[in-house]
C-alpha cells in the first residue's frame, strides 16, 4: 500500500501515530497514553510528559507501521502537530518528524493541533457537508468556528478564560475524581438531578464562552455545604455546560448557515452533549457529524487527514521541511 500519511501528535499527554490514506481512511492508528503517570498530580505535568514522548515515540511509530504491515518508503509525507500545546511535548514529536523525513527523504509538514480536531470528523467516512458549523470543545480550547471548506475557517469566539475540558477536569479533582474527570463526571451525572441552579456564564449574548465562573460557584458550593449529593453537583454542573454551549450554538448557526453542524474535541465524547447538539440540529435542519469517539479525542489520524488538505491543495513541495513555526495562522 502507498499514499499514506504518517501523522504524529505529541501536543500534551498523548504519543499518538497513525497512518491515514487520501480518503481518510485510518490504515492503523497506535496511542501511548500517559494517564497512569499524571493521575496522581491531578492534572497533566509538562515535565514528565516530554520525558515519556521520549521514551515513547519510536516505538509507537514502529507499532503503526508494523500494523499497517507498510514500510516507510511508501508513505507519501509527515504531519505532525507544530502546536498550540506544551512545548516539551511538541518539540519531541516536530523533532522525530524533522529526523524521520530526513532519514526517509519525505516532506514533513507542522499542522495546527486545532485544524486536526477540526478534521477529525472526516475520519473514516466523509461525513462534513461544507459551510459547516464548528463547536471546538477540548481540553485546551474552546470555540466556534464555520468551515466553508477543509482549508478555509473562520473562528468566531473563543474562551475568555478556561477551556470546557479544563472546566469539567477541575470540577472532577474538586468531586476527588480521578484525571481526567469529563469522563467520570459524565457517568456521574446521570445517577444525579440538576437541582442546583449554577451560573450560566455569558449565555445572553455573543458567541464567547467563559467558564472559570462556572468553575468557581462549584468550588464555593463544595467548601460552604455537604448537604448536596455529588450525583446532584455533577448533574447540575453538566446541565450548565449544555446549555451553554446549545444556546451559544444556536446563535452561530442563526448567523451563519451551514449545512453541518459538527461537534468535535475531547468533550465532544460527553452523553449530554451530543443529545442536546442532536435536538439542536433537528430543530435548526442542519445535519449532526459527530466523529466516533475515539476520534473525538487527540489522536494522529486527525493530523495526518489535516495533512493531506495542504497536499491536495498543493502547498507542499517535497521533499521539503515546512513547520511554519513561527505563524499564528490556523
Ligand atoms: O481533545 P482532548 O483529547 O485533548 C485536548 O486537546 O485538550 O480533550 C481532553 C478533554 C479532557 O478535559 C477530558 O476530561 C474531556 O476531554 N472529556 C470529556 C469526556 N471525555 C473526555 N469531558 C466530558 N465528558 C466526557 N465524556
Ligand atoms: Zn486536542
Amino acid at each position: 500500500m502507498s499514499d499514506l500519511i504518517l501523522g504524529i501528535e505529541t501536543s500534551c499527554d498523548d504519543t499518538a501515530i497513525a497512518l491515514v490514506s487520501e480518503n481518510g481512511d485510518v490504515i492503523s492508528s497506535v496511542i501511548s497514553s500517559q494517564i497512569e503517570i499524571h493521575n496522581e498530580y491531578g492534572g497533566v505535568y509538562p515535565e514528565f510528559a516530554a520525558r515519556e514522548h521520549i521514551q515513547t515515540i519510536i516505538p509507537t511509530v514502529k507499532a503503526a507501521f508494523d500494523q499497517a504491515k507498510i514500510s516507510p518508503k511508501d508513505i507519501k509525507g509527515i504531519g505532525v502537530t507544530r502546536g498550540p500545546g506544551l512545548v516539551g511535548s511538541l518539540l519531541v514529536g516536530i523533532n522525530t518528524a524533522i529526523g524521520l523525513g530526513h532519514g526517509w527523504n519525505k516532506p514533513v509538514i507542522g499542522v495546527n493541533h486545532l485544524r486536526g480536531h477540526l478534521r477529525s470528523a472526516d475520519l473514516e467516512e466523509q461525513r462534513v457537508k461544507f459551510p459547516a458549523m464548528v463547536l471546538l470543545v477540548s481540553g485546551g480550547h474552546t470555540f466556534l468556528a464555520q468551515m466553508k471548506n477543509p482549508m478555509e475557517v473562520q473562528v468566531l469566539s473563543s474562551t475568555r478564560d478556561d477551556s470546557v475540558g479544563e472546566c469539567f477536569d477541575k470540577v472532577g479533582r474538586m468531586l476527588g475524581l480521578d484525571y481526567p474527570g469529563g469522563p467520570k463526571i459524565d457517568k456521574l451525572a446521570h445517577k444525579g438531578k440538576p437541582t442546583i441552579p449554577f451560573p450560566r456564564p455569558m449565555m445572553d449574548k455573543g458567541l464567547e464562552f467563559s467558564f472559570s465562573g462556572l468553575k468557581a460557584a462549584v468550588s464555593r458550593l463544595l467548601a460552604a455545604t455537604d448537604a448536596h449529593e455529588d450525583a446532584d453537583v455533577a448533574a447540575s454542573f453538566v446541565q450548565a455546560i449544555v446549555e451553554v454551549l446549545i444556546k451559544k450554538s444556536e446563535r452561530a448557526l442563526k448567523k451563519h448557515p451551514s449545512k453541518s453542524f459538527v461537534i468535535v474535541g475531547g468533550v465532544a465524547a460527553n452523553s449530554q452533549i451530543r443529545a442536546a447538539a442532536q435536538k439542536l440540529s433537528d430543530k435548526m435542519g442542519v445535519e449532526l457529524c459527530l466523529p466516533p469517539i475515539k476520534w473525538a479525542t487527540d489522536n494522529g489520524a486527525m493530523i495526518a487527514l489535516a495533512t493531506w488538505d495542504y497536499f491536495k491543495a498543493g502547498i507542499i513541495k517535497p521533499p521539503k521541511v515546512q513547520l511554519n513555526l513561527t505563524m499564528s495562522e490556523f
